[in-house]
């Protein structure tokens, strides 16, 4: 957390937060005891939209109410977190302030943990059902990043593993873009203090639905890097004087 979301969690008079586990939850109890937990919304084959939906109108209710409210999300609060970019929307609709401070994503921990710069052949990033069911158009000589690939075409909430019948599916589009044999990464950053990252390194042809689970992103380094183009890396270099492009 940064120091704005630490001030931003001991000043207000309610705390509401979705953890994703023990520590972090009794770190924010510790920090303010006016804390509520937002899980109970959860419910074994909910609809996560519906669940997410029911958080927001909890949230507001205090705000409404005139309470200095504060959501704790684990991760980025605004990375595929439609609760808070929503509680957010509907608070400003109303005429109340309201602001988000950045969190450490996975992708973040990603980029650490795998030891990427996305500044380097660039990185692309999708949510897993929206690539696949809205065909994403992809540049396979960037990094690709896969959200949610364990909750893959499945809406609802599970506490074990989904229904990932769509996941053959993704393959095949996936093939269509790498080679079978092409090295991929499913990743989970440790969520407790302390805790490696789990990694499995595999071949995009040797994935198996049983290797990701909810908590799980997918990445697939660069197939090959792009040849710059030479005119237009000359052009730069005149008007600039320096080089942009890494061989
Ligand atoms: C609803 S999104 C929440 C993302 C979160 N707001 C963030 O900033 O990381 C859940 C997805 O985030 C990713 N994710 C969550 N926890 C993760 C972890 N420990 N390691 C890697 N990816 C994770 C997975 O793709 C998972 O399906």
């Amino acid at each position: 957390m940064s120091i704005e979301a630490i001030a931003a969690i001991q000043s207000a008079g309610k705390v509401f937060y979705v953890t994703a586990g023990a520590e972090a939850e009794s770190l924010i109890r510790d920090l303010n005891p006016r804390s509520e937990s937002l899980m109970p919304f959860y419910g074994e084959r909910k609809a996560r939209k519906t669940t997410y939906n029911e958080m927001v109108e909890h949230v507001l209710a205090s705000v409404y109410a005139g309470v200095n409210t504060c959501v704790a999300l684990y991760g980025h609060p605004g990375v595929f977190a439609y609760p808070a970019h929503e509680a957010i929307r509907k608070a400003r609709l109303k005429g109340f302030k309201a602001v988000m401070q950045p969190g450490i994503s996975a992708l973040d921990c990603l980029f650490a943990d795998l030891g990427i710069d996305p500044g380097i052949s660039g990185c692309q990033s999708y949510e897993a059902t929206d690539f696949l069911i809205n065909k994403r158009m992809t540049d396979p000589s960037s990094h690709l990043v896969l959200w949610q690939i364990g909750v893959l075409g499945d809406t609802r909430h599970m506490a074990g593993k989904h229904d990932l019948r769509a996941f053959p599916q993704l393959l095949e589009r996936l093939g269509t873009l790498y080679p079978a044999a092409h090295k991929i990464t499913v990743y989970e950053a440790g969520m407790r203090i302390n805790e490696r990252a789990r990694t499995l390194h595999t071949r995009l042809s040797a994935l198996l639905p049983g290797d990701v689970t909810p908590a799980s992103t997918l990445h697939i380094p660069p197939l090959k890097p792009l040849a710059a183009e030479e005119s237009l890396e000359q052009r730069y270099r005149f008007s600039t004087g320096q080089g942009i492009v890494h061989k």
